[in-house]
């Protein structure tokens, strides 16, 4: 399965939910997850993340290793989302802000 990592949170651009075949991404406040039950692997989202927020699980560095589980969690409480959508104000403010894991909201 693919991951969305810490760096998309408070970025949230959305510019990879449109390309998924297989509508797996969640949306929450400030991040979205993929479903990992969904997720078939197709790869295309991983390069529309502006942020470099999306990895295959096979490449999760130790640090991002709770994303795996945290996106199963996170994709089964919230909706799914198929359209790009507006950014949050500061979104480029946040974009290369490193420890934002506290930030994540549920
Ligand atoms: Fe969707 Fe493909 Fe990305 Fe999996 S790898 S989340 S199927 S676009
Ligand atoms: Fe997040 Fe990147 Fe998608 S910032 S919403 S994973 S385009």
């Amino acid at each position: 399965t693919f991951v969305v990592i810490e760096n998309c949170i408070k970025c949230k651009y959305t510019d990879c939910v449109e390309v998924c075949p297989v509508d797996c991404f969640h949306e929450g406040p400030n991040f979205l997850a993929i479903d990992p039950e969904e997720c078939i692997d197709c790869t295309l989202c991983e390069p529309e993340c502006p942020v470099e927020a999306i990895l295959s699980e096979d490449d999760l560095p130790a640090d991002q290793a709770e994303f795996l589980q945290l996106n199963a969690d996170l994709a089964a409480e919230w909706p799914v989302i198929t359209e790009v959508k507006k950014p949050p104000e500061d979104a480029d403010e946040w974009a290369d802000k490193p420890n934002k894991r506290e930030l994540l909201e549920r």
